[in-house]
């Protein structure tokens, strides 16, 4: 009775015992908190160069025509249970060709093992787990700068994390002599990333003889060369050009890793589509191999959604689809290409004093546009102008009616500048 009256009085006046008292906010993703920064703007004059994903020259997302006929033909498909393993199979053999090229005789010898993932993100993280569960004491080597959410999901899953140097601030290019001393200075045997094709942030690739010279020293080291394959397509409109890079390091008889993204090249960011694969020796190391990633799939998510699955290795067994699928993202790249030298000529109108050629000399999504996050925050106060605090211009947000008005703002703000 007495007990039945405390408890009932415990219930009524006290608060449950507080389990979230010590938890305070996670600090802000550097990437999505432009987008929630831009969107509660009002101005008229807005632009977001946050996000790195597709917009055409109005300013709104496309879903392309390839995806939209894959979607017809799938239309009344019964998906509501995993696909099947013949489905799923096919889309990580058809995504293979795509970096691969000629090199897939060794999916067909029985050496490759991949899986699907959610999308970039989703395969890095499932390698990151990988790569901790099998090489506990190894470190990841990330360029310095990478994409900032590498970071997070080599902290997530617990795998130290070194950087390699990259970029040279002075001339906004590759500083290749610093990262080949990283490269070699780096004990034997590590795992090294590196972002094949239109490096994410700075818009800097290597060139197909750097790539060579990395691709011989990694060898010479034994390291592991892991690719994230996020931009296929924007740094070239080329899909085989573009894969040049993992094809270099195929052909010098690497054992590689790839993460695969559909996100931006399909433009299916929403559906998290993707692959992982890993390169073995034999075809006995590739079905343990398999068998690890699988299992680490299950416990993480059981299975992916199947819709965007669907889509895709119906766009990519389909020759017409495919075809058109690689026309539409050389007119995405086009576009991207054709906004930096606008961009640039605007800028060098107005007599800027200083040099603006790296916004031409760099490829794909992103211009490294040298930007200190004082100016940022001044093009956001004063302009409207919405970008990461790192100077990352997302070119896909540039289009013919702002891209004036952008080249005005940014001239504001740097005009009293000189060059470093
Ligand atoms: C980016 O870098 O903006 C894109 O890769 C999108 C993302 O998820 O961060």
């Amino acid at each position: 009775m007495w007990r039945r009256f405390l408890t009932k009085k415990c219930m009524s006046t006290s608060r449950a015992v507080g389990w979230w008292d010590h938890v305070g906010p996670a600090p802000k993703d550097p990437i999505t908190s432009v987008t929630e920064a831009f969107l509660a703007d009002t101005s008229p004059h807005k632009i977001n160069l946050g996000v790195g994903a597709y917009r055409d020259d109005e300013g709104k997302p496309v879903v392309l025509q390839c995806v939209r006929n894959a979607e017809a033909e799938i239309a009344g498909t019964d998906f509501l249970e995993s696909v099947s393993t013949a489905v799923s199979s096919n889309l990580v053999e058809e995504s293979v060709k795509l970096v691969y090229g000629k090199n897939t005789d060794v999916v067909r010898e029985g050496r490759f093992a991949g899986v699907q993932a959610l999308s970039g993100t989703g395969a890095c993280r499932l390698f990151a787990e990988f790569q901790r569960r099998l090489y506990p004491e190894s470190a990841m080597y990330l360029p310095d700068p990478t994409w900032s959410n590498h970071h997070n999901i080599w902290r997530d899953a617990q795998v130290s994390q070194n950087t390699f140097r990259y970029y040279r601030p002075e001339s906004r290019g590759l500083h290749f002599s610093a990262l080949m001393d990283d490269v070699k200075n780096a004990p034997d045997r590590s795992f090294f990333l590196f972002h094949p094709c239109a490096h994410n942030p700075t818009g800097v690739d290597p060139t197909e003889e750097q790539w060579k010279e990395i691709s011989y020293k990694c060898k010479e080291k034994n390291h592991f060369p892991f690719f994230d394959m996020a931009y296929q397509g924007f740094a070239s409109g080329d899909l085989d050009k573009d894969a040049k890079a993992i094809r270099i390091f195929l052909e010098d008889g690497h054992l590689v890793g790839c993460a695969q993204s559909f996100a931006k090249n399909m433009g299916l960011y929403g559906h998290r589509v993707g692959c992982l694969g890993v390169l073995c020796a034999d075809s006995k190391q590739a079905i343990a191999v398999k068998s690890q990633l699988q299992q680490i799939v299950r416990a993480m998510y059981s299975s992916p959604p199947v819709h965007g699955i669907l889509l895709v290795s119906t766009i990519l067994n389909d020759q017409d689809l495919k075809a058109l699928w690689q026309e539409e993202v050389k007119v995405m790249a086009d576009r991207i290409i054709r906004m930096r030298a606008t961009l640039r000529q605007s800028l060098e109108k107005l007599d800027s004093p200083l040099n603006w050629e790296h916004i031409t000399n760099q490829v794909g999504m992103f211009c490294f546009s040298g930007l200190s996050p004082e100016q940022v925050d001044e093009l956001a106060k004063e302009y409207h102008v919405y970008m990461t605090h790192d100077g990352r211009i997302s070119m896909a947000g540039v289009t013919t009616s702002n891209v004036n008005y952008l080249a005005k703002a940014i001239h504001e703000i740097t005009k009293s500048s000189r060059e470093a």
